[in-house]
């Protein structure tokens, strides 16, 4: 059986170089790296991104910046610089360890002047202190003569061609280098400091160059056949995020580090303390155990441990797609796996949405409504950050409008959701009390401002919004908004009861604070009574007002097809069809799902499905699709779905995984094992499982906390 905790390959192919960045990024919740190779190769995308370092830029606004480099360890034979882009590579392997996040490479090269080297280089970014990453290299040399090593410190990246750093200065404390660099507008100051150790052969020169922003430090070793030589190269990153005196504090932390065998010892220990919490077994199935492992793994390498001031990207920390931008992907679907195993995890993230209140509040008031409506694209400060325009990649002329951050309004509701959700599992009443009831409250008030009255129809409505469902902008009444919004409304005055009775000194401070006058709430009342819910007597709900009546279309006739359904007829031309870019009803049933009956969810199923760009859609429908399949019977169609996100990004299923990882598939992947197959329900009275495992799996087992209590869930099929 192979190793169900590792990530390799055996050659490497330049075309997959971006792709496989991101499969091999590292990191520790502070910041994370890609896995660009520490002596380059031509045209990688080396990244390194530090939770909550944004800068602005022209049209997105802001984006997370990529760091100074860490990596660069430029390694010669002689004068022959090595690089798989030239020579001989004899041998390649790459594995990432998700049991310690420790990744390998070996290369067997050979020069194009004929010297021979095997190349061993292992890195990993520490669990157990956040600012601290190291390199281990060694080199068993089949020549004699010389070797020449460089380590650096690179203040010369870029973020997708955009400059933002600022040098400020560098040098040498004793034997440790620094750097200090500081974003141009946010001026957020980055310090980084390294050591560079010779651990095994004779060095025979060893001198520091001091380049403007790269700093380096050259070793140059004698080099006999067979012989290893063995560097290690530690470095720290430090921002003025976490102390004003960066410099010193990187050198603090760099010289902290006893040596790799003593550091490794450490983070190990972090992540078995980890994956006890985190791990879901699968026995049968050796693609699904390793794949979801990886899946947590990109989760947990991504999530703010000591930092309540940021959240994960859609991207996580593994790449330039959407700028580092948090969308609702956090909230609904890779929360729910922080609730249920990490769930201090969970709070820092939702703080992130609580520090944001104030300008979720800004944002409604722009738009003329009350409340707090979050914006559908954040960064650090809470302001809506979504593009308005964007390049047409297919018409250099023009411009694309982006109408999202304007009227894609149901993330309010996700959040207030995320929020509930996380109270409820974790029974953190304190916090509830002290943030999340303010959140739930503050969104309700949105929504009752939002509602539009129809005085022809006698009913509430929300018109002119875009639902989960991308392919349909502009519509009315979608029907995962309004229900949403009813929701968030009846949950908040739920809310507003509990605290009455549990923290009345708070419920007034907040009925103050938020003017929850009794005409405000009669207000929500008569919303919650009268918004419009579009269901037919079957059960079955249009999406939005006139769905039914789009160009209905044979999604199964267009197979085989290569691209979304958007791609091929284009932006107007899907809006006119049926076809939609991920579950949207579906959602709200999963979401809502004890408020619908097993009738609804059937009829919704097998009408929606059909109308699912599955393959090419939205990356975030898969998982979901595979829970509502469970739901109504279908494992193998489940299992069909759920293989879908398995290989979102390990086979790169829609060619666009070098952007960074499709966290929300991710999240999803753990939702789909934990609420689909195992069927993990939570009642008043506790929880249960449900399960209906795929044929051929033959065990599932994972644990969870509730209330605070460490749950197991190990599901065997009888043989
Ligand atoms: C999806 C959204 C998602 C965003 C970021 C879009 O393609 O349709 O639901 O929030 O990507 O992942």
């Amino acid at each position: 059986m192979s190793d169900l905790w590792q990530i390799s390959e055996d050659t490497f192919d330049p075309q997959s170089q971006h792709h496989k960045e991101t499969i091999f990024t590292i990191g520790n919740g502070y910041l994370a790296t890609r896995g660009a190779f520490e002596e380059g190769y031509p045209d990688d995308r080396r990244g390194t991104f530090v939770h909550g370092v944004f800068d602005d830029v022209p049209i997105i606004f802001t984006e997370l910046v990529n760091a100074p480099d860490w990596l660069p360890f430029i390694i010669s034979l002689e004068d022959e610089r090595f690089s798989l882009d030239t020579g001989t590579v004899e041998k390649f392997h790459r594995s990432l360890d998700l049991r310690t996040g420790v990744l390998t490479r070996i290369v067997h090269w050979k020069s194009p002047g004929g010297r021979r080297a095997e190349i061993t280089f292992e890195r990993f970014i520490s669990l157990a202190d956040q600012h601290t990453m190291l390199i281990r290299c060694q080199v068993v040399p089949k020549f004699d003569g010389e070797i020449e090593f460089r380590a650096s410190l690179n203040g010369n990246t870029d973020t997708e061609s955009i400059a933002h750093w600022h040098w400020i200065g560098q040098g040498t404390r004793e034997e440790t280098i620094y750097l200090h660099n500081r974003t141009r507008s946010t001026r957020i100051e980055l310090a980084s400091a390294m050591r560079f150790l010779v651990v095994a052969g004779k060095p025979l020169f060893d001198n520091f160059c001091n380049v403007e922003n790269t700093p380096t430090r050259v070793i140059v070793m004698n080099a006999h056949p067979g012989e290893p030589i063995a560097l290690e190269k530690y470095v720290s990153i430090v921002t003025s995020r976490d102390t004003p005196a960066v410099v010193n504090s990187a050198i603090e932390h760099v010289n902290n580090i006893a040596d790799w065998h003593t550091a490794l010892d450490l983070n190990t220990q972090g992540w078995a303390q980890e994956w006890a919490r985190s791990d879901v077994v699968i026995e049968g199935d050796e693609e699904s155990q390793t794949a979801l492992r990886f899946n947590i793994f990109q989760l947990l390498i991504a999530a703010p441990r000591h930092d309540d001031r940021v959240s994960i990207g859609a991207k996580t920390l593994s790449g330039f797609g959407y700028r580092g931008h948090i969308f609702w992907d956090t909230e609904i679907f890779m929360l729910p796996m922080f609730t249920y195993t990490n769930p201090h995890i969970a709070r820092n993230m939702l703080n992130y949405r609580y520090r944001n209140l104030t300008a979720a509040r800004q944002n409604a008031l722009l738009k003329g409504f009350e409340g707090a409506r979050f914006p559908w694209e954040s960064a650090d400060t809470g302001e809506e950050v979504t593009p308005t325009w964007v390049p047409n990649q297919n018409d250099r002329t023009s411009l694309i409008r982006i109408w999202t951050g304007d009227i894609q309004i149901h993330i309010s509701a996700d959040i207030a959701y995320a929020t509930y959700q996380y109270w409820k599992v974790t029974g953190d009443d304190d916090w509830f009390v002290e943030k999340g009831a303010e959140i739930i409250l503050d969104t309700a008030k949105f929504w009752a401002s939002r509602a539009e009255w129809n005085t022809e129809a006698g009913y509430y409505e929300y018109n002119n919004v875009i639902g989960p469902d991308e392919y349909h902008e502009h519509v009315d009444n979608n029907a995962f908004t309004n229900r949403m919004a009813q929701w968030n409304m009846q949950t908040a005055l739920e809310v507003l009861d509990w605290l009455k009775s549990h923290a009345p000194a708070r419920a007034i401070e907040l009925i103050n604070q938020l003017d929850l006058s009794a005409e405000r709430l009669a207000r929500w009342r008569h919303v919650i009574a009268n918004i419009y819910l579009p269901a037919q007597q079957s059960g079955l709900i249009e999406q939005f007002d006139g769905y039914f009546n789009l160009k209905d279309i044979d999604l199964a006739a267009m197979e085989p097809r290569h691209k979304s359904i958007q791609s091929i007829l284009g932006i107007e031309g899907a809006n006119q069809t049926q076809v939609i870019k991920q579950p949207d009803v579906l959602i709200l049933l999963y979401l809502l799902g004890e408020h619908y009956s097993a009738e609804d969810i059937k009829v919704n199923y097998d009408y929606y499905t059909p109308h699912t760009d599955h393959t090419y859609g939205s990356s975030l429908g898969p998982s979901i699709q595979s829970i509502m399949a469970c739901r109504v019977g279908k494992p193998n169609d489940a299992y069909e779905h759920f293989i879908r996100a398995v290989r979102a990004d390990l086979q790169d299923m829609r060619g666009n995984a070098r952007d960074g990882i499709h966290a929300a598939s991710a999240g999803g992947l753990w939702q789909a094992v934990v609420f689909g197959f195992a069927g993990l329900h939570i009642t008043p009275e506790g929880w249960s499982a449900n399960p209906s495992l795929p044929t051929h799996w033959k065990r599932l087992k994972f644990h969870f906390l509730h209330q605070g209590e460490l749950q197991e869930v190990d599901i065997k099929r009888d043989e």
